[in-house]
C-alpha cells in the first residue's frame, strides 16, 4: 500500500474529433505536494486537470484518488477543486455573490457563514463591489478572481488551478500567489497549470511537462531549471536572475534562487555589497 494522494497510470484522452490530447501520461502526487504542469499551448495541460477533477473521463488508463477510481470516489467534489482556464465556463449564477456561495449552499452551509465566506474572499480578491453584478458581465481578470474565490470558498483538500495568473495584474499576482503559500502551509495539495515559471518558482515542489500529450519530465524544479534543453521543449522562460547566475558562471550553485531577494543574497555572499 502506497500513500500517493493521486496516481494517474497511462492516461490517454482522445476527443471526440480523434485529437489525442493525452497519451499514456502516468504521474503521482503525495498529499500536500504542489506540482506545477507546463508545456506549449495544445500540450494536455487543461485536459489533464479536468481528468484529474472528475469532469471527463480518461479513453484509457486511470486516475486513482487516495486509492480508488476516482469516478467511484463519493466525496470527490467536495474534495477536489478545479479552476477553468476559461472561468466563465464555471459560473452559474446571476450575480458574484451568489457564485461564490454556490457551492457552500450546495453542501448546506448556514447563510450567516456564508455571507462572511463570501464576504472573506471578495474582500481577499477585490470583488466587493461586483458582488451584485452578473458574472457574465465582468472582466476577464475580474472572472478569474471569481473562479479563485469559488475554488477557495468551501476550503477544499485539493486544488486544481488551470492558468491561474492569466489576466491578472501585478497585484492580484501576488495576492494569489500569497494565497497559494498559505494553502500550502496548510496542507492543501495544489496543482497548477501555467506559462510562467517566475509565477511558480517560489510555490511548486516538481514540474510535470508535457509535450504533445506525453510526459516529456517530472522533477523536482532544480533539475528542470538546470536542463536547458527541457526548459526549452517545455516552452518556459528563466527568471532573469537565474540567467545572470548562469551568465556568471554559477549554474551550479545550491539550493537556486526561488526568487529575487534570494538571488541578492547569493550575488552578495559571492561579490560582497
Ligand atoms: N474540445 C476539444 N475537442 C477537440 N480537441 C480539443 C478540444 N479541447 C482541446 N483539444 C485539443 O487537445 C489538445 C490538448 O489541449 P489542451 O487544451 O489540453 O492543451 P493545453 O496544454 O491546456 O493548451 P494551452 O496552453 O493553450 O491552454 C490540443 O491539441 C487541443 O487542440
Ligand atoms: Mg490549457
Amino acid at each position: 500500500m502506497n500513500n500517493y494522494l493521486i496516481e494517474c497510470n497511462d492516461l490517454v484522452f482522445i476527443y471526440p474529433d480523434n485529437t489525442v490530447a493525452l497519451n499514456k501520461v502516468s504521474f503521482r502526487v503525495s498529499e500536500g505536494e504542489c506540482i506545477g504542469i507546463v508545456g506549449p499551448t495544445g500540450s494536455g495541460k487543461s485536459t489533464l486537470l479536468l481528468i484529474i477533477s472528475g469532469l471527463l473521463f480518461p479513453t484509457k488508463g486511470r486516475v486513482k484518488y487516495k486509492g480508488k477510481d476516482i469516478s467511484k470516489y463519493d466525496a470527490l467534489r467536495r474534495e477536489v477543486a478545479i479552476l477553468f482556464q476559461n472561468p466563465f465556463n464555471q459560473f452559474l449564477t446571476s450575480n458574484v455573490f451568489d457564485e461564490i456561495a454556490y457551492i457552500p449552499r450546495q453542501l448546506g452551509i448556514k447563510e450567516d457563514e456564508i455571507i462572511k465566506i463570501v464576504k472573506y474572499y471578495s474582500h481577499k480578491l477585490g470583488l466587493d463591489h461586483l458582488l451584485n453584478k452578473s458574472p457574465f458581465r465582468i472582466s476577464g481578470g475580474e472572472a478569474r478572481r471569481l473562479g479563485i474565490a469559488m475554488v477557495l470558498s468551501y476550503n477544499p483538500d485539493v486544488i486544481l488551478l488551470d492558468e491561474p495568473f492569466s489576466d491578472l495584474s501585478p497585484k492580484y499576482i501576488k495576492i494569489v500567489k500569497d494565497i497559494l503559500k498559505d494553502l500550502k502551509e496548510n496542507g492543501k495539495t495544489i496543482l497548477l497549470s501555467s506559462h510562467s515559471l517566475h509565477h511558480m518558482l517560489d510555490i511548486v515542489d516538481k514540474l510535470l511537462i508535457l509535450n504533445k500529450g506525453k510526459v516529456l519530465a517530472f522533477a523536482d524544479i532544480e533539475t528542470i531549471i538546470r536542463n536547458d534543453d527541457l526548459i526549452k521543449m517545455a516552452d518556459l522562460e528563466i527568471p532573469c536572475y537565474i540567467k545572470i547566475l548562469q551568465e556568471l558562471g554559477m549554474r551550479d550553485i545550491r539550493p537556486l534562487p526561488r526568487t529575487l531577494k534570494d538571488f541578492v543574497e547569493v550575488f552578495i555572499h559571492h561579490y560582497g555589497k
